[in-house]
């Protein structure tokens, strides 16, 4: 493979024309129907009641480490970062866990960590000056070291909180300072909104109370070398209005029936391209583009899409509930993921078969969330509620709150398998570049 540098990779013309229409691709209730709870390779493993937490002053969730616009992770002088999802613990006594707990997302806040190790963190705080609140609580997104900057960086994130109940895709922008004691920042100051769901694309406000539309992941694209970002969104139209067909269900066995209630699942993993200055940092002006896959009739979240790009191959994964499948579709919440051969506007098809990366296995159902899964294939995850041993997994007083991540686990991507290989510690993560970042390898596929 030839080695590149990152400065040849952002200016390359590929000469490829960005395509305005693709077909779509479908997670099909036929996969679905092959979703498979425990199996050992698609399975996150058991996490013990005792687990450690990484604070006692603070419950995280989604998370994500320090990365370059091409998906790999990246230390800053010698430091690992991390972003979370934060809340701080009101009652130190948890004796209110469970209230603050479940309560989380209506007082989520970005905030960071460090570490020398990858393993032992630091909480550094908030990231965002209260001026860059548009609305209420910051909800998931990336932070990203500017391609071709010693220290600039750029947190994409969801503004969400406001009565007219809008999520908006949004970014802030500052630096990234280190000393021999630690890590922090400055700037993120001010906030600029990326787009906004238009009812075209995908679904809105006024279509579907329950839209989502969130999570911006941005990525240069190494087919063309422009910025795209991944989001979390729903295919347009009327929710429950839907009508599903054999185009949704896929090869279902004969004698299938679809069960009324799929309708109502309508997911879509969203794509946009950055058609303003984003390489001066100019991240204002997007335009929509159509969904690169979507979930209708089977599921109607698939959140936090995030690419790795390996072998040749782009990989999409996403996270999604057990709560959210719809009709007689059912899977355990975790990781899900798609392949294409040709890039990232695909077509793809779903990874195992059914599209089930990693699921909870069936005795710990919420043991961990919003996994991330790497350019090298360690997947972290948030721990959410471990029920006590023998215990019912959804009575909060047999269970214990997570609120900090769950052991890395590692997954060995083999073209449209994907196998479950090693078990790290809690919190771990691993870097596959010192900012600045060099291309060790060619990443375009
Ligand atoms: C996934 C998610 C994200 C959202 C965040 C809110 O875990 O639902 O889509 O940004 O959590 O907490």
């Amino acid at each position: 493979m030839n080695a590149i540098s990152s400065q040849s990779l952002v200016q390359a013309n590929f000469s490829r024309p960005v395509p305005t229409k693709y077909p779509v691709s479908r997670w099909t209730i036929a996969d679905a129907l092959k979703v498979r709870t425990d199996d050992p390779t698609t399975t996150m493993p058991l996490i013990d009641y005792q687990f450690p937490i990484m604070s006692n002053d603070v419950m995280i969730w989604d998370s994500g480490a320090l990365r370059d616009m091409h998906m790999r992770t990246v230390t800053f002088k010698g430091w690992f970062v991390l972003w979370s999802l934060a809340v701080d613990k009101i009652d130190k006594t948890n004796a209110k866990i469970y209230d603050e707990w479940h309560s989380r997302n209506d007082r989520a806040y970005i905030g960071y960590w460090y570490s020398r190790d990858g393993v032992e963190w630091t909480w550094g705080g908030r990231l965002f000056q209260t001026s860059a609140d548009l609305r209420p609580w910051e909800w998931s997104g990336s932070l990203v070291m500017r391609e071709g900057t010693e220290n600039k960086v750029d947190m994409f994130y969801t503004s969400v909180g406001a009565p007219d109940g809008n999520s908006v895709p949004a970014v802030s922008s500052g630096t990234i300072h280190a000393d021999d004691k630690g890590v922090w920042f400055d700037g993120f100051a001010t906030s600029t909104e990326m787009f906004k769901a238009d009812g075209v694309h995908y679904a809105n406000a006024s279509e579907d109370p329950y839209f989502d539309f969130r999570d911006p992941q941005p990525f240069i694209n190494p087919g063309d070398g422009q910025l795209y970002t991944l989001f979390e969104g729903n295919v347009p139209g009327a929710r429950g209005q839907f009508v599903i067909g054999t185009d949704e269900m896929g090869a279902v066995p004969p004698g299938y029936a679809v069960d009324a209630g799929a309708q109502y699942g309508a997911a879509a993993i969203g794509l946009a391209r950055c058609v303003s200055g984003w390489r001066k940092g100019d991240y204002s002006r997007w335009e929509l583009m159509p969904a690169l896959v979507t979930a209708l009739g089977v599921n109607d979240q698939t959140e936090r899409p995030h690419f790795v790009f390996k072998d040749g191959l782009t990989y999409l994964f996403t996270i999604s509930h057990h709560s959210t499948y719809t009709g007689k579709s059912t899977g355990p919440d975790g990781v899900y993921g798609f392949v294409s051969e040709k890039g990232i506007f695909g077509p793809y098809k779903p990874l195992n078969s059914s599209g089930l990366v990693l699921g909870n296995p069936s005795s710990q159902p919420y043991s961990t969330y919003s996994h991330f899964v790497d350019a090298e294939g360690y997947v972290q995850s948030f721990i959410d509620t471990i029920p006590a041993a023998g215990q019912n997994a959804e009575n909060p007083e047999t269970y214990r709150i997570g609120g900090t991540l769950a052991p890395t686990v590692r997954l060995v991507l083999d073209g449209d398998r994907t196998f479950l290989t090693e078990v790290h510690d809690y919190a771990q993560v691993f870097a596959q570049s010192a900012w600045p970042a060099s291309l060790a390898y060619d990443v375009r596929a």
